[in-house]
């Protein structure tokens, strides 16, 4: 029996990838690593310390700060990341998820949110959604980040039910595999062929609804 539904946040309930670059562009430049929007696309579902080593590996720079340097232009990139997200609203909810979050709650669903985030808890905060959610994992406590499934066990773990139970919707090709290898059904939002692993995939956030993923759930749950 479906009992959950597990989101992604970045991408899937409001679109912070621009703010992101934005910050990681700020620091490449400073460090004269050039940032394209392709190879932001790489970085999404991934978390800091990992976004941080790929950039610098992409201006082959990888083995020119110590950790605690790495430490630092990290930290340097999320103040002007949290100063970006200010100015987050309610209006920058994805279409259909301020009403598919209330459709789940009617049908007694629970909902969680697994993001690699730090940032997540301020986000939801500036979208006023923090009620919204039953539960939300902490990626701090985490021994691993995306693809590894370990953030969607967690999430199962905390709403005591089993990943069998639940689905997980995610926009990045990592948040995809993390849900496969939890043994989860698998919602990819976006381009059909980055997400084809995904079971079922709709381009944007507008088309979920309630009926439609009780539909898919049948289906493949048959
Ligand atoms: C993910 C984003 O949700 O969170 C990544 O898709 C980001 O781009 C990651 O790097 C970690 O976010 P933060 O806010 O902890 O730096
Ligand atoms: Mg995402």
């Amino acid at each position: 029996m479906l009992k959950a539904i597990i989101f992604d946040l970045d991408g899937v309930i409001t679109d912070t990838a621009a703010f992101h670059f934005i910050a990681w562009k700020k620091l490449g430049e400073r460090l004269g690593i050039e940032l394209t929007e392709a190879f932001n696309e790489e970085l999404k579902g991934v978390d800091r310390t990992e976004s941080l080593r790929r950039i610098l590996a992409l201006g082959n720079q990888e083995d020119s700060f110590s950790e605690e340097e790495k430490n630092e232009l990290a930290t340097e990139k999320n103040d002007f990341y949290v100063q970006l997200i200010q100015q987050i609203t309610p209006s920058d909810i994805l279409p259909g998820i301020a009403r598919l979050l209330v459709e789940l709650k009617e049908h007694q669903l629970k909902i969680a949110l697994a993001s690699a985030s730090k940032n997540a808890p301020t986000i939801l905060e500036r979208l006023g959604l923090s009620e919204s959610f039953d539960t939300i994992v902490d990626p701090t406590t985490l021994s691993k980040g995306k693809p590894d499934p370990e953030i969607f066990i967690k999430a199962c773990e905390q709403l005591a039910i089993v990943p069998d139970e639940a689905i997980g919707v995610e926009d990045a090709y990592s948040g995809i595999q993390a849900i496969n290898d939890a043994q989860m059904l698998s919602i990819g939002i976006g381009d059909p062929v980055t997400l084809s692993d995904a079971d079922h995939t709709f381009p944007t956030t507008e088309e979920l609804t309630f009926e439609k993923l009780m539909t898919i759930w049948q289906l493949h749950k048959k």
